[in-house]
């Protein structure tokens, strides 16, 4: 208890930054002028020459923002600092892939002013004015500023699906909201696959009828999606995987299926075998007519049919299939499903459409325009580009793979694979995708899977590609972070909640000590692995592994301690951990949520005790004996091992710690006794 109240909590240290600018996406130009705009009130928004309810409500939802993440009330004061928007003219009626998003924000002393030639650039430059409000000494301000701003790719997405968990449409609508806080413009609504058929259809109403255990969007509800999205900028892609990752459709038609049904929703995660019968005339006039009732719900010009990991076994095993492959010339699955996408995108084409799908449907026999989504590897856009298809990267942005934001950020879909490529083969790139697949994700989590690590992405589609240094992106990424709270994310707030919940009514400060420096395994190794039962969609999504954030921020401050030499400080963090233990187990032991956890707190009071052992000797000036040394890595190699499918964080930094000590001292021999 002595070390309990000895301790001080140290604070996360703002880490210093080249950009005095707490913005994100960084826009492409600005000049800071001098002085800054007072913000003790809302803004008075004046709309001169083009005007359209879009932008009026734009400005009124800019003020309400500005009034949650500031605190003053949102009034209709005639004294507030004017922000005028001038719009050269209207948008398109449905927005466009490529749309003008430029704008010019000039702040000063009296008032701000923001130009753009089309809506979007003032939806995208109110965004920016937000973001450079904070909280001064003397109150409220924006800097002085001028800024000239363009995104660098047109295609800036983020992909949720909403197959594996549902999202509700409250989920969506606030994930919208913070891709508009950093210019995203696409949703990529992934929303059939084998484990749900998200969407009603009038035409077909087993679909969601027997495919979606009554989870599913009315077409209602996607109406006020794709409206809600247009008012913030944003395009909405839909998405029907086929003809793999099929099994919710065929649950309601197991007659367009390529083997017998019956079936059922999948509950398990994976690849698996239901396919569409690609030799099926039945399956193309079904197909036509889904498609049509889609695209008509769907004003996007591109409509993504999926595409990926088709395992082929069904037409393996099927006669009449390998029949008709025989007769057409087919020498394998990849050549039966090229000819059922040819056949998919003329329906598409029809129907007004251009088609998208994931790197797999690559075929050249495919019209150019098709667009090519690379999730295997860049290879597959650049191999795009050099074939004549426009592309967007998403390998290198799949949020699931719970990766640090540093690593997402410095993947450029212009990156290594494109440098082969011409100036008219690059300028098929169009940007990216960040993917949010939904295996290990609910309503209740998936914001803290996409956020705050989505702006890091967001600003490499949007920012100049040299704007590229991880320390101004952690520091602002927290700023970001935090005013996402005030768009009603939930990536923080749910944090404490589930903590909350864990330690049912013990007490949850030493619970979220552990909880701040661990993170969930990484690279789809949750859910596999000796003794763990194999997750499915029902398995309740309420563990530590599911509160605990992608990247914790703490382990980061405590390995930059270390790499500082600040000994005072790292011994308050290795005693505050070693000390922890203590207090959690009486916690540990009331919940079955948390007996997982108990060796991984007893494993950080080790880690912490080796630390602190190693940093006596430091400040002791003494070296570690050859057996210590043992010891102590037996200790580490023991903790680096996951365990409740989390991973300590600090021990990588314990373990600098330690390489850090002088060379150790020859063992003193011990006298061998042979006689017995
Ligand atoms: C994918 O991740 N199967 C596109």
């Amino acid at each position: 208890m002595k070390y309990l109240f000895a301790w001080v909590a140290p604070a996360l240290v703002v880490i210093a930054h080249a950009n005095p600018l707490n913005l994100m996406p960084l826009p492409a130009q600005y000049t800071l002028g001098t002085g800054s705009l007072s913000i003790k009130q809302t803004f008075r928004v004046v709309i001169t020459s083009y005007t359209e309810p879009r932008l009026v409500a734009a400005g009124e939802r800019a003020n309400s923002i500005l009034s949650r993440q500031t605190g003053i009330p949102k009034t209709l004061s005639e004294s507030g600092p004017i922000l005028t928007i001038s719009c050269a003219h209207a948008a398109e009626a449905v927005q466009k892939f490529g749309e003008d998003e430029s704008y010019r924000l000039t702040v000063d002393e009296r008032g701000a002013r923001l130009d753009a030639k089309n809506p979007l650039g003032v939806l995208r430059g109110l965004e920016t004015l937000l973001q450079l409000i904070e909280a001064g000494p003397q109150g409220f301000s924006a800097p002085a500023i001028t800024i000239n701003d363009h995104p660098r790719f047109p295609w800036r997405g983020l992909h949720i699906d909403v197959a594996r968990h549902w999202m509700p449409v409250e989920v969506i609508e606030r994930n919208l909201d913070g891709m508009a806080a950093v210019k995203l413009n696409v949703l990529h609504w992934h929303l059939t696959d084998d484990e749900g058929f998200r969407i009603e259809s009038k035409l077909f109403p087993k679909l969601q009828g027997m495919g979606s255990d009554g989870q599913f969007y009315t077409q209602e509800q996607v109406r006020e999606i794709v409206a809600y999205a247009r008012d913030r900028g944003i395009r909405v892609v839909p998405e029907f995987d086929i003809p793999g990752h099929a099994t919710s459709w065929l649950v309601g038609y197991p007659e367009f299926a390529a083997a017998p049904g019956p079936y059922q929703i999948e509950r398990r995660f994976g690849v698996f075998d239901p396919t569409f019968d690609p030799t099926k005339e039945t399956v193309y006039q079904f197909l036509d007519k889904f498609i049509g009732e889609m695209t008509a719900l769907f004003p996007d010009e591109f409509f993504h049919i999926g595409g990926d990991e088709v395992t082929g076994k069904q037409w393996r095993q099927n006669p009449d299939i390998q029949s008709f492959m025989r007769q057409q010339g087919f020498q394998d699955n990849a050549a039966l499903q090229a000819y059922f996408n040819r056949r998919v995108q003329a329906m598409v084409a029809a129907h007004g459409k251009r088609m998208q799908g994931w790197d797999e449907i690559l075929n050249p026999n495919l019209p150019k325009d098709t667009l090519i989504q690379s999730w295997r590897g860049t290879k597959a856009l650049a191999e795009s580009a050099r074939l004549g298809y426009q592309g967007i990267l998403s390998a290198g942005y799949y949020l699931d793979l719970i990766q640090p934001a540093s690593k997402h950020y410095l993947i450029d879909p212009l990156g290594n694979e494109a440098d082969s490529l011409s100036g008219d083969e690059k300028k098929r790139v169009l940007g990216g995708e960040a993917c949010m697949w939904s295996e290990y994700v609910g309503p209740e989590t998936v914001d803290s899977r996409i956020w705050p690590r989505t702006a890091a992405i967001a600003e490499r589609f949007w920012s100049p590609a040299d704007v590229r240094d991880v320390n101004s992106m952690y520091a602002r990424l927290e700023v970001v972070s935090r005013s996402l709270d005030w768009r009603g994310l939930t990536h923080r707030s749910d944090y404490s909640k589930m903590l909350n919940r864990l330690a049912d009514g013990g007490r949850v400060e030493p619970l979220q000590v552990l909880a701040d420096i661990v993170e969930p395994v990484k690279n789809y190794k949750r859910g596999r692995g000796a003794g763990i039962v194999r997750p499915t969609q029902q398995t309740p999504l309420n563990r530590l592994v599911d509160a605990a954030r992608c990247e914790s921020l703490q382990a980061m401050e405590f390995a930059r301690l270390v790499d500082d030499g600040d000994r005072k400080r790292i011994r308050e963090w290795l005693m505050r951990w070693r000390n922890n233990d203590a207090l959690l187990q009486p916690v540990l032991a009331k919940s079955f949520l948390l007996t997982e956890v108990i060796p991984l707190s007893q494993a950080l009071r080790q880690v912490a005790e080796t630390g602190l052992e190693a940093l006596d000797m430091i400040e002791s000036n003494k070296s570690p004996t050859a057996g210590w040394l043992a010891r102590q890595q037996a200790v580490l190699d023991e903790a680096k091992k996951p365990r409740a499918e989390v991973q300590l964080m600090i021990v990588a930094p314990v373990e600098k710690l330690i390489g850090g000590l002088e060379h150790p001292q020859p063992e003193v021999p011990k006298r061998v006794t042979r006689a017995k």
